[in-house]
């Protein structure tokens, strides 16, 4: 007999099923609530709420673990790739050498994008956020594929249909930031691997030639990104996906989703808090006490995580790896020290420790793409492209379960009470 909640309202009890997770996650199982009680639950920014079940990835926000099918982030971070941690999110496997070259073809072969999509890019201002320019060129999509329109799309479809998105996304990004530095556009070149590829039509031209190990760097920093099971942007994707429509319309509810500044747009907002800092002449205990205060709206950007309540086991990781490519690349950042001595600050102080507030996945990622030379407009378009796998992994799951449902929550009203329509020459 599975375990069972039982609920007392008004009077009577009501039992309801308990649902246990693989690695012993517990949930009330709340489907036949208000057929049985007329109640609903009510539960602002979703803090108790489960909104589906996965095999994708594991978050234990109280032990600062995350796995992907099972594999600890650390071991992908160390070992893996970028495009074999996507096919793992993808498929639930490994994938064999012959899967990942067949895998890494399919996307290879989407190694351009139409010229009308290129039109609609030449339109926007260089000063355009690079954010709505990638969202926007990813719904130009649609018209440009209608075959992938056709929901509900055969399996091989919608993996053909992956592999585009995975592609000509990167594409889309390279292309308008070589329109914002006037450069001329770089063909993609697949035989570089995705992020030699990437850094290559970003940077190429004039004797540039991609450094094995920043590429390898790049690379992790995209496994570090790839998924974290139902955070904002993976539920607006699984929101818009689950009215059936179709791949481009739903990865730009994750991409503007994934912009705002308490989200993605943390990472640009890390960078621009640091230079504040540094403006200000670097007395980064100031800013501490400005995300104190209570009447100051200022938060210290890169810090806390709704599920991650000791440490981001991505952010000690790229802690690591700052050192290590600012090393190689003889950068030396005084935002990284900045940074340093914020992080130090803030774990010792007590307003931090007592709300679990550590440094995430943001705080230390934008020091690493300025390393690299990307801009800060576009650090949040590098978090898309590592999202991207994860978000078409969790859209893929949702698609191929049966019993999925249409999302619709429900509400608790608190307007007002009926009344009847009164002439304007009357009010
Ligand atoms: C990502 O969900 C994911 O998995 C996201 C992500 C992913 O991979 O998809 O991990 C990526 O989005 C990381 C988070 C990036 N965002 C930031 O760095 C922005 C700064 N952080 C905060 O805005 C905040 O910590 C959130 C949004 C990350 C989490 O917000 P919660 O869970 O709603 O927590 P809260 O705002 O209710 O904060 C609880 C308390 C409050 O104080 P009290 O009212 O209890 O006195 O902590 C305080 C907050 O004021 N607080 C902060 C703070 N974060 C929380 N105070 C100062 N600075 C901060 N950064």
């Amino acid at each position: 007999m599975s375990k069972q909640a039982v609920l007392e309202l008004d009077g009577k009890k009501f039992e309801l099923p308990v649902i246990e997770g693989t690695e012993g996650e517990l949930a009330i199982d709340i489907r036949e609530l208000r057929a049985k009680t007329g109640y609903i639950t009510l539960d602002n920014g979703y803090m108790n709420t489960g909104s589906c079940e996965s095999k994708i990835t594991f978050l234990d926000g109280e032990n600062g673990i995350l796995r992907y099918r099972g594999y600890p982030i650390e071991q992908l971070a160390e070992k893996s790739t970028f495009m074999e941690t996507s096919y793992l999110l993808t498929f639930g496997e490994l994938p064999t050498k012959q899967q990942l070259e067949n895998f890494k073809g399919d996307i290879s072969s989407y190694s351009s994008i139409p010229h009308g999509v290129k039109k609609i890019l030449d339109q926007f201002p260089t000063t355009a956020h690079p954010m709505g320019v990638v969202a926007s060129a990813t719904a130009s999509l649609s018209g440009f594929n209608p075959e992938f329109l056709n929901m509900p799309l055969p399996p091989e479809t919608r993996i053909k249909a992956i592999a585009q998105v995975i592609s000509q996304i990167k594409i889309i990004a390279a292309y308008f930031y070589r329109r914002t530095v006037h450069k001329d556009f770089i063909e993609s070149k697949p035989e570089l691997g995705w992020s030699g590829d990437f850094l290559n039509m970003m940077f190429g031209g004039d004797g540039y030639k991609v450094d094995p190990e920043i590429a390898k760097a790049l690379d992790t920093l995209l496994i570090l990104h790839a998924d974290h099971e139902q955070n904002c942007s993976t539920s607006a994707v699984r929101l818009v996906g689950s009215s059936q429509a179709n791949i481009f319309a739903v990865i730009v509810g994750g991409i503007d989703a994934l912009w705002g500044q308490l989200h993605g747009g943390a990472n640009q907002a890390v960078l621009e808090m640091l230079e504040l800092i540094k403006k200000d002449g670097g007395d980064y205990k100031k800013f501490l006490a400005k995300a104190k205060d209570k009447n100051d709206p200022f938060k210290l950007m890169g810090f806390g995580h709704r599920v991650y309540k000791n440490f981001d086991p991505r952010a000690t990781i790229i802690k690591k790896a700052c050192d290590t490519i600012l090393a190689k690349l003889g950068v030396v950042d005084p935002l990284l020290d900045i940074a340093r001595g914020l992080e130090e600050a803030a774990l010792s102080d007590d307003y931090f420790k007592e709300r679990n507030l550590y440094p995430n996945v943001d705080f230390y990622s934008g020091i690493i793409y300025r390393a690299l030379g990307i801009p800060t407009n576009m650090f949040t378009v590098m978090f898309v492209l590592g999202r991207i796998p994860g978000w078409l992994s969790q859209w893929k799951e949702m698609r191929e379960d049966p019993a999925q449902k249409i999302a619709r929550p429900r509400q608790i009203y608190t307007g007002a009470n009926a009344r009847d329509y009164v002439s304007i020459d009357k009010r």
